[in-house]
């Protein structure tokens, strides 16, 4: 998330979140052999690039470890079938609009405000809407998104002209939520509505829309518009449901929740539901207790919350102050917190149905959930990276297997979590957070840690994952599959408090971001061991390598790469999230989205978002001639998408081609 301005009790200036893994794991860049790696990882990331272009599969390291020039000899004759990115790239700007190439046009939808439900209430210039209004409207700070086709509902659908349109909203802004900002007295916050208004402005938006024959898209007045905010009852699902950490005074059992929030990036399942996930969750909660318990310390539960929500008096407020005040965890909300940091499965064509929380998929700064390629007859795989410094990158496999036609929800409960150890010799391990398992057991043993059960280890996730040796990466932030290849790329935006360099990757800190990718040893995904390596650096076109081990140059520049996303036909899709100075003043100009192409190497800036903002949250139709992107936190002056004298908003953005063919 960011900037994080509004944010600054718990978060750096610079965007970052404070780091909270104070174990002795080392730091994958101290993994790497230097010397050693540099040519490895160069190499191997041309190779491997280069080698899914011929069509031939990465079998052994070997491969991978072709020099750069040798592969490039060998390549040349091998003609691309046709331009894979045919538009000329936009240049760096700070120009408070959305900056797109020649032939296509950009325009701003359902900004925050806009109507959605129930009376419909219209957009108050003044912000003066109140609580029970933007529960009725699109929520603030739009970021991951998905378009569900009309005809989807239970699974893959090909209608483009009418679907639903479901969106995260990662926080607010409470200075532009709200007339005259916040109403704070004495450090209490004092008006009801204003935090309703706080927590209602929060969670995810259903939107069904509907494109019509000129091809402009309009939000359609139907019962499935759907808000879900922090205060939406949810149910808890997986081995966490009913464990005594879980029980709240709301929730004796310990099995029912109220509110998803910070919802930062997204994934969907095969069956058609969306799935928002809890990034910076730790923030809303207030803890005034002398000794926090390790499920709080790890995940940085402070004395004071980023909105102040636990200081106004009533249950649906005191839910954020996890200071112990009862005798036992049911006569307060000391395991309210404990309730957070999980993945939330929604049925966006079911306006009854009840969110669910799967704890199954482990408890950390969720920022999204990627699968692997589902195939009847094979196990679920799918990964999500926790975006704190230091912090992991996990993947799950189910127990059991993925049929069509059967009721699949189950494959989110019953299952296997890892996290990844990534070793210097280019290969990986991913290492089972399984009370049930020896090994897991017998790390346990040496840490002189224990749990009680598989829901306790799940609530204690980050530990868990400390203890088996994982490896501490770069801020994790979203994951995406290449469809031609199954290779699994994440982006690592930044690192702050990195104090260590080395020759893979000689920034101490890090200051511009990477992205990873790797490649499962077996062909299910589901085994334990991989090969990976670095598909590109971002940075200036001093410090950066993009895919063919070049730098960047002027139509390519990035740094701080945070959403990534594979198009149907092999096209990465990365956004960025720069913040503070990098943001500010820096050579990048205004975050942006780029389009790389792993056959080619071949990398262009694509789109430049307005004026302090972050572009974030992205979807296609199926005759990919629409594409959805957020622009989330315009600010620092902007005025966009409104104009001049107006608040700025959080807004999607509706991408097509001035000829109305598909968009690549
Ligand atoms: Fe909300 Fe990690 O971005
Ligand atoms: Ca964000
Ligand atoms: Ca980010
Ligand atoms: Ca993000």
């Amino acid at each position: 998330m960011s900037p994080h301005d509004d944010q600054s009790t718990t978060l750096f200036g610079n965007g970052d979140e404070l780091p909270s893994n104070h174990s002795g794991n080392p730091h994958i860049n101290q993994l790497i052999n230097p010397g050693l790696a540099r040519r490895q990882v160069v190499a191997g990331g041309a190779a491997i690039g280069a080698m899914a272009f011929l069509g031939i599969g990465l079998s052994t390291r070997v491969e991978a470890d072709e020099p750069l020039d040798a592969l490039q000899e060998r390549l040349k004759g091998q003609p691309f079938k046709r331009n894979r990115l045919p538009f000329a790239p936009v240049a760096v700007t700070r120009a408070d609009t959305i900056t797109v190439p020649a032939g296509f046009k950009a325009k701003p939808f359902i900004p925050w405000g806009t109507p959605l439900t129930g009376s419909y209430p219209a957009f108050a210039e003044d912000a003066g809407n109140s609580a029970q209004d933007q529960a009725e409207q699109l929520g603030m700070h739009h970021d991951g998104m998905h378009f569900f086709p009309i005809d989807s509902q239970s699974g893959k659908g090909k209608r483009s002209d009418h679907g639903l349109l479901v969106l995260n909203h990662e926080y607010i802004d409470a200075q532009l939520l709200h007339p005259n900002g916040p109403t704070t007295v004495a450090g209490k916050r004092t008006i009801a509505d204003e935090v309703r208004k706080e927590i209602n402005a929060h969670g995810v938006s259903v939107v069904e829309i509907r494109r019509d024959k000129r091809g402009d898209w309009a939000v359609v007045p139907s019962p499935r518009n759907r808000r879900i905010t922090a205060a939406t009852p949810m149910t808890i699902a997986g081995p966490a449901r009913g464990n005594a950490l879980m029980k709240t005074r709301h929730s004796k059992s310990g099995t029912r929740a109220r509110g998803t929030q910070n919802n930062c990036s997204n994934g969907h399942t095969p069956w058609g539901t969306y799935l928002t996930c809890e990034e910076n969750w730790a923030g809303y909660f207030a803890s005034q207790d002398s000794e926090q318990p390790r499920e709080h310390s790890r995940y940085g539960i402070r004395k004071t919350s980023r909105y102040g929500w636990e200081t106004l008096a009533g249950d649906e407020f005191q839910r954020f102050d996890a200071s112990r005040h009862g005798t036992d965890a049911s006569e307060d909300y000391r395991n309210e917190p404990n309730q957070f940091g999980w993945i939330v499965e929604i049925d966006p064509f079911d306006p009854q149905s009840v969110p669910v929380k799967r704890t199954a998929l482990g408890r950390f700064a969720h920022e999204g959930l990627v699968f692997a390629p589902v195939k009847p007859g094979k196990r679920l795989v799918c990964y999500s990276g926790d975006d704190a410094q230091n912090e992991y990158i996990y993947k799950y496999v189910s127990r059991d297997k993925y049929q069509r036609g059967k009721a699949k929800n189950y494959l989110l409960d019953k299952g296997t979590l890892y996290v990844a150890r990534f070793d210097a010799d280019g290969t990986g391990t991913w290492l089972a957070l399984d009370f049930a398992d020896p090994a897991f057991q017998a790390a346990c043993a040496v840490a002189g840690v224990s749990f009680a059960d598989q829901g306790e280890v799940l609530i204690n996730t980050r530990l868990a994952a400390d203890i088996v040796g994982a490896t501490k990466m770069d801020r994790p932030e979203w994951g995406a599959v290449n469809p031609d290849t199954g290779d699994v790329y994440f982006t690592l935006t930044n690192n702050s408090s990195r104090t260590t360099s080395d020759a893979a990757n000689p920034r101490s800190p890090n200051p511009y971001g990477h992205i990873i990718r790797w490649r499962e040893a077996s062909k299910d995904f589901a085994g334990n061991r991989f090969a990976w390596d670095i598909f590109l650096l971002g940075g200036t076109q001093d410090d950066s390598r993009d895919p063919r081990g070049r730098t960047l140059n002027d139509s390519n520049i990035f740094a701080s790469p945070d959403g990534l996303w594979f198009d149907d036909e092999g096209r990465l899709w990365i956004q960025t999230d720069m913040s503070g100075g990098q943001l500010g003043s820096g050579p990048f100009g205004n975050n942006q989205m780029l389009v790389a192409d792993p056959k080619s190497g071949e990398v262009k800036r694509f789109l430049v978002g307005p004026v302090g903002c972050e572009v974030t949250g992205i979807s296609q139709t199926p005759d990919f001639k629409t594409l959805f992107v957020n622009i989330q936190h315009p600010d620092d002056g902007s005025t966009w998408p409104d104009g001049p004298g107006k608040r700025p908003r959080s807004a999607t953005v509706i991408i097509s081609r001035e000829d109305g063919r598909r968009l690549l």
